[in-house]
């Protein structure tokens, strides 16, 4: 079960995430590394939970032309990150660019590719968010369409919060991952998260991976946290 929780260092500083490392990588064996750390300790953050002898989710979710996408995951590859991700709004020729490479880049450094997921729809974003961008379909179909058409371009899975799961499981039934955050813990505090889902439901519905961050880096006992976590997975 561990192997199903990852844990976001969303940190700016690289001491206090390694702290956080250092104490459940135990335990724990990925970590998510997202903007606020990559852009304030650069792949000096991913050689850190490498260090630990973790794995990294490299959560920077690339959307540019598809050559500027390609090199940045040949890039993220090279520093043998375990996942990465990009928007899949950034179309098919960008997805396909990503995809290929990574496993260009992996063939020359004859080790296993990193996991592509694609963002679907951002979970800050409602229907009249989308309309106001010039989409006019609703949120939840227009997951399903992305989602098809990540699966479509070799993706191997998606970003999802845990109201998707379901429609996504749908339209991709076998060989591809969801990966969920917004996950809490019963016992935690909701913070800013508001459609919520717990990990236990996560797992049952269909999540391959959930992303927990405040509930286990700011507990007075992470470890501690991480362990009712799975706990909590496992019934
Ligand atoms: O602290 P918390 O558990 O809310 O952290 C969740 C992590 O997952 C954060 O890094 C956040 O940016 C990310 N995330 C999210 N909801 C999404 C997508 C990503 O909370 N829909």
């Amino acid at each position: 079960m561990s192997e199903k929780l990852i844990v976001a260092l969303d940190f700016s500083d690289l001491k206090e995430a390694e702290k956080i490392v250092k104490k459940i990588s135990p335990l724990v064996k990925t970590f998510k590394i997202g903007k606020e750390l990559f852009t304030s300790a650069g792949p000096k953050a991913v050689e850190m939970v490498h260090s630990h002898k973790s794995r990294v989710f490299l959560d920077l979710k690339f959307h540019d032309i598809p050559n500027t996408v390609a090199s940045a995951c040949e890039a993220a590859t090279k520093m043998g990150v375990f996942m990465l991700n990009v928007h899949a709004a950034g179309g098919k020729n960008m997805m396909i660019s990503a995809v290929q490479a990574v496993h260009k880049a992996t063939a020359n450094l004859k080790i296993s590719p990193p996991k592509v997921l694609g963002v679907t729809v951002l979970t800050s974003l409602t229907d009249q968010d989308l309309k106001e961008v010039g989409i006019s379909k609703k949120v939840k179909q227009q997951v399903e369409g992305l989602t098809v058409l990540a699966k479509n371009c070799g993706l191997d899975g998606v970003v999802a919060s845990g109201q998707e799961i379901s429609i996504i499981r749908k339209v991709a039934k076998k060989n591809f991952l969801i990966v969920t955050p917004g996950v809490r813990p019963i016992w935690a505090a909701h913070g800013d998260q508001k459609r919520i889902i717990t990990p236990r439901e996560a797992v049952e519905a269909g999540a391959d991976f959930i992303v927990v961050g405040r509930p286990i880096t700011q507990h007075p006992q992470p470890l501690v946290a991480a362990e009712k976590i799975l706990k909590e997975i496992e019934g």
